[in-house]
């Protein structure tokens, strides 16, 4: 259910309130709300989305007032009902970067529920940089838990019409309709919670060479994430679409087609190229007329995550038999976008909710 701007937060306070699911616009993607100290209400997220229940949940806080006298005590304050303990990197990590797109999982404090922490003894934190979630989680005053507001094992929503598209007509969710997301894709994730430098646990928007350039703080890899069994975000068969996706290096385009084709001469595929490198395929295009689609995508890792879950979504309702995307440079600009297409092309295809089981 969708509602018009005015009484919109009003609705959504309410909801959050007596125990409903909100889904809530950010600037990274739509999440699936709910009272992060409501257990009935939690459960409702892990129901409605199908996430396994051990997989934790982001809890999403506010933000200090602009202009607050002391921003880090008020941020320790806002912290408290759900840290043990704020390292001193992460209080900067948060002077500098939030509200934002970056997660900080800390020692949880003791009455965080098990059950939005996945029975860990770290909770992940995030302020998201959207005026309406701040205004929600303001007046809230408390912690709104939420996953990105799509089923488990497929692509996040950017907008709320993608979050009705997941779940259809359902009477028990209001969506805060923000407008499109910001940025696109989820949010960076750092593990704070252990001694020494923060962990990466997945890529976002903001980078560590970001993160050193404007704080000095070094930001390890935390190694192989993708076989950590509780951070549901890092298995391989994430964020995918129904159709096959590929992902292609320029040389082997040509070749990868020919098969494609070879296999089923009447089907019809979405083939994205660089911009630059457009008229590198013409010759192509030509080629095979009645079976391509050309998309041309720009160079620009910011611009790519922006427009990625949107071309996903819109291709996936296109008949294809297949989408072709380029494998992006192995720079740490694209590490976020690259992470997110190895993912969805392990996942993706019609029986690509059989991966997702894991
Ligand atoms: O941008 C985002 O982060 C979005 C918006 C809605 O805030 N949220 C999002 O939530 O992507 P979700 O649940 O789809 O992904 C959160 C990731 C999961 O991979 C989860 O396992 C991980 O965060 N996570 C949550 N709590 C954790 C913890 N205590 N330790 C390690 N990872 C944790
Ligand atoms: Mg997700």
């Amino acid at each position: 259910m969708t509602k018009p701007n005015s009484s919109l937060i009003d609705c959504a306070l309410d909801a959050i309130r007596t125990g409903k699911l909100v889904a809530i616009p950010t600037e990274t993607v739509y999440g699936l709300g709910a009272d992060a100290s409501n257990r009935d209400a939690i459960q409702k997220i892990y129901q409605l989305k199908g996430r396994p229940a051990d997989h934790p949940l982001i809890v999403h806080v506010q933000a200090p007032p602009s202009g607050s006298k002391d921003i880090e005590q008020e941020w320790l304050t806002i912290l408290s009902p759900w840290t043990r303990h704020i390292p001193e990197s992460a209080l900067i990590l948060i002077k500098h970067f939030w509200p934002g797109p970056l997660t900080l999982v800390f020692e949880k404090s003791r009455s965080v529920l098990d059950s939005v922490t996945g029975g860990q003894t770290t909770v992940a934190i995030r302020s998201p940089a959207h005026p309406l979630t701040q205004e929600l989680l303001h007046r809230f005053g408390g912690g709104i838990a939420a996953p990105s507001a799509n089923r488990y094992g497929r692509i996040s929503p950017t907008s709320a019409a993608d979050v009705e598209a997941e779940f259809p007509n359902n009477p028990d969710l209001l969506i805060l309709d923000g407008g499109p997301c910001e940025h696109g894709i989820e949010s960076t994730i750092l593990d704070v919670s252990g001694e020494g430098s923060p962990k990466l646990l997945r890529p976002g928007s903001i980078s560590p060479s970001m993160i050193k350039a404007s704080t000095g703080i070094d930001v390890v890899s935390s190694g192989n994430t993708v076989n950590q069994p509780r951070v549901s975000g890092t298995h391989l068969a994430h964020y995918a679409p129904h159709t096959p996706l590929y992902l292609y290096s320029a040389s082997d385009l040509a070749s990868q087609l020919d098969s494609l084709i070879h296999e089923a001469p009447d089907a019809k595929f979405a083939v994205l190229v660089w911009e630059q490198e457009h008229s590198a395929y013409e010759a192509l295009l030509k080629a095979y007329l009645n079976n391509l689609t050309f998309i041309a995508l720009a160079m620009d890792p910011a611009l790519v995550a922006k427009q990625l879950y949107r071309l996903l979504r819109d291709l996936d309702q296109g008949q294809y038999q297949g989408i072709l995307i380029p494998s992006p440079p192995k720079t740490e600009a694209w590490d976020a976008v690259r992470d997110r297409l190895q993912r969805a092309s392990f996942g993706s295809g019609p029986s690509s909710n059989n991966h997702v089981s894991n």
